[in-house]
């Protein structure tokens, strides 16, 4: 590896401080903080929700995050917002209209979710929550994502934890911890916020960077051998580890192959939506139970159609 980038992701790599609990030192803190920035300024991502300030698209953006990866949600969500370009817009349209410009995020319930958010928002006079309290008794936002919409879109100061910022403090300052829960993570997060939110070293910027370093860290270019372990598997030291089950093979790939004919074809039978969904197998009666309990379609009589 060569380059000023590279360079900061093995910063990054190599950055450990012993941590037994309790407030970090001032000495820590500003070495952490300094290695965070650095690798920022040289490599920090831009993304098109990190452009702009508006709430309701910050907001879009995250739905589409929980669990889809960057490079698959940046064509989506302007396709997305061409198509409802406004919290109005979104409120107004059907959920068949909707889920049609979900297809390829895959978690449709997500999109229900994210509609059912923005009837209720667009009914309280279109002004999305600052508040992470608030926003969390929203349909489809939890802990994560009502942090995320409070920090990007409105600069509040609260402590958020996401996958790669989570992986970041487990490498950093849990180098030989196991089944480390959120909340021992909580105050490290709290303690290392940057103290002057001006910016651009401002809140916002700050969890980017944060993002970014742990994103890094998980990233194959990383994988040399004395680095692989670490780098690799700081998130298995979390009590909240979760491998993501291959799609292949699995229900989830069957519900989305059923809400693809039914976004193009409206109503239909039973038989001919086994059909048309293609090879199912015994995964059919489970994605169909799945979809209806979450409220995406509805069995009349004799088809099934979009709710
Ligand atoms: N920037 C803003 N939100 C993000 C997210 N959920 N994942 C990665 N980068 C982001």
């Amino acid at each position: 590896m060569a380059g000023p980038q590279s360079d900061h992701a093995l910063l990054v790599a190599e950055y450990a401080e012993p941590y037994h609990g309790g407030l970090l030192t001032p000495g820590q803190r500003t070495r952490f903080r300094a290695v965070v920035w650095s690798y920022y300024r040289s490599a920090g991502r831009t993304m098109p929700w990190r452009e702009t300030r508006d709430p309701y698209r910050i907001m879009v953006s995250e739905f589409m995050l929980q669990q889809t990866q960057v490079s698959r949600v940046e064509p989506r969500y302007h396709d997305f917002l061409e198509s409802f370009p406004t919290v109005f817009d979104l409120a107004r349209a059907t959920l068949g209209d909707v889920l049609r410009s979900w297809q390829g995020l895959g978690y449709n319930r997500r999109a229900r979710y994210l509609h059912e958010t923005a009837k209720l928002i667009a009914g309280r006079g279109g002004t999305v929550p600052d508040d992470p309290a608030e926003l969390r008794t929203l349909p489809g936002i939890g802990a994560y994502t009502a942090t995320a919409v409070a920090v990007f879109a409105y600069e509040r100061r609260v402590v958020m934890i996401e996958t790669n910022i989570r992986r970041l403090f487990l490498h950093s300052f849990f180098r030989d911890g196991r089944d480390i829960p959120d909340r021992e993570i909580g105050p490290l997060v709290e303690q290392t916020l940057p103290e002057q939110a001006l910016p651009p070293r401002d809140v916002r910027h700050w969890y980017y960077a944060l993002m970014d370093c742990g994103a890094a860290l998980a990233a194959p270019a990383l994988a040399a051998p004395a680095l692989a372990a670490p780098a690799a598997n700081a998130n298995r030291r979390s009590r909240h580890y979760v491998r993501q089950k291959p799609f292949a093979g699995s229900v989830r790939e069957v519900r989305g192959m059923i809400i693809r004919v039914l976004t193009e074809r409206g109503e239909v039978s039973l038989e001919e939506l086994e059909r048309s969904a293609g090879p199912t197998d015994e995964r059919f009666v489970p994605a169909l139970e799945g979809l209806e309990r979450d409220g995406l379609i509805v069995f009349t009589r004799s088809s099934i159609s979009l709710r």
